[in-house]
């Protein structure tokens, strides 16, 4: 039988001031909050201190849990889960960027199912986990409504990449004035992120008729606002847009796929610690010169939603322009252009490539590609 299916968290609440809705929300699953947030940064903007009003205002009690770090580990998420066994939690609210979303679903999951998470790179996990209110306060990875997660299992030197429908949270607030403090190379790199997303779920070989809609939405938002939300932060036209922009770019690839970039990105922030956004914005353009002529005809409906004038034109001169048009919005956000300007030399292109070959989003690629053109694709934006 061929079908479709479509997956999204149960309530998806977005609009200014939304955040202040989370204690109302959690208070449908229990009385008992984790909150799982990172160190710093959503004490520091304002965005916990809401969170906690809100859940005081409802009589819930809480506990939080601030130890995520970026690219969480796979022993942040058995500390979590210690956490969440003692205080005999019924919901956790998930603040923060994709980190600290992502290190909730795997505590989400391994609290409810037992065993450790190294052990759900190849199982599924069968029962559903603690509830998640998920509370993002960037604009990029569209974690809130995604079945995936990533955790580094720092002893391996790899990225886990963790994918079932069990993972979506239950509910995603998404409050662009959380994200109006977010400094101008955050908001460049998440960005690029979600772009990519949406890009990558429209070409993907498991793109379908409902993420293709969700992608090319994304992919109007987020060209044309990302650039201003960079270069102006406080212009919260600009950070709405971004913020549903990343939702439905997270919608579509959670439902369809990511490609071949992020196969790539994946092994770039495992072995050199290069953030995941600026990672696929670094690699996102060569990526799609690689793979033009194999979904050249999917590009014009990307280039029509860049506002590029695509009437009278060829298939092939479009393609070429889709190409130029993704460099200038990646050129736009003054992120750095090559790797060695983040840190990476050219030692481990070889184990890189074959990791990234290695990776199912490698066999969605609408192009398969060999190691050694991966080494080239590396090598070219060295
Ligand atoms: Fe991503």
């Amino acid at each position: 039988m061929n079908y479709s299916i479509f997956q999204s968290p149960r309530d998806i609440l977005y609009g200014q001031d939304t955040v202040n809705l989370v204690g109302e929300k959690a208070i449908k699953f229990g009385k008992k909050v984790m909150i799982i947030t990172g160190k710093h940064s959503s004490k520091k903007t304002g965005a916990l201190d809401k969170v906690l009003d809100s859940l005081k205002k409802n009589n819930l009690d809480f506990v939080v849990f601030n130890d995520i770090e970026s690219d969480p580990s796979a022993n942040t998420v058995r500390k979590g889960v210690e956490v969440a066994g003692e205080n005999g939690i019924d919901i956790i609210v998930a603040l923060g960027g994709g980190s600290a979303l992502d290190a909730s679903k795997a505590i989400s999951m391994v609290a409810s199912n037992g065993g450790d998470i190294v052990d759900y790179e190849d199982n599924i996990p069968h029962k559903e986990g603690i509830p998640i209110i998920a509370v993002p306060t960037t604009a990029g990875t569209g974690s809130e409504v995604s079945k995936f997660s990533i955790i580094t299992d720092t002893d391996r030197k790899i990225k886990m990449l963790i994918a079932n429908d069990l993972l979506i949270p239950k509910v995603a607030i998404l409050d662009p004035k959380l994200t109006l403090m977010m400094p101008p190379s955050v908001t460049a790199a998440t960005g690029m992120d979600a772009f990519t997303h949406a890009i990558e779920a429209y070409i993907s070989k498991a793109s379908q008729r409902t993420s293709d809609l969700y992608a090319i939405k994304a992919i109007e938002l987020i060209s044309r606002n990302l650039a201003k939300a960079v270069l102006k932060g406080d212009d919260l036209e600009a950070r709405e847009n971004m913020m549903v922009g990343q939702m439905y770019a997270g919608l579509a690839f959670t439902n369809s796929s990511t490609a071949l970039v992020h196969s790539m990105s994946r092994p770039l922030g495992a072995y050199y610690g290069v953030p995941h956004g600026l990672a696929n914005a670094l690699l996102l353009p060569e990526v799609m010169k690689f793979n033009r002529a194999a979904c050249a005809d999917r590009f014009k409906a990307i280039a029509a939603a860049m506002g590029e004038n695509i009437h009278g034109k060829s298939t092939r001169e479009i393609s070429y322009m889709t190409i130029d048009t993704i460099k200038n919005v990646f050129l736009e956000t003054g992120l750095p252009t090559k790797l060695k300007e983040v840190g990476v030399d050219e030692s481990n292109f070889e184990n890189m490539a074959e990791d990234a070959i290695k990776s199912r989003t490698t066999l969605l690629n609408p192009r398969k590609p060999t190691v050694e053109q991966l080494i080239e694709i590396y090598k070219t934006i060295y």
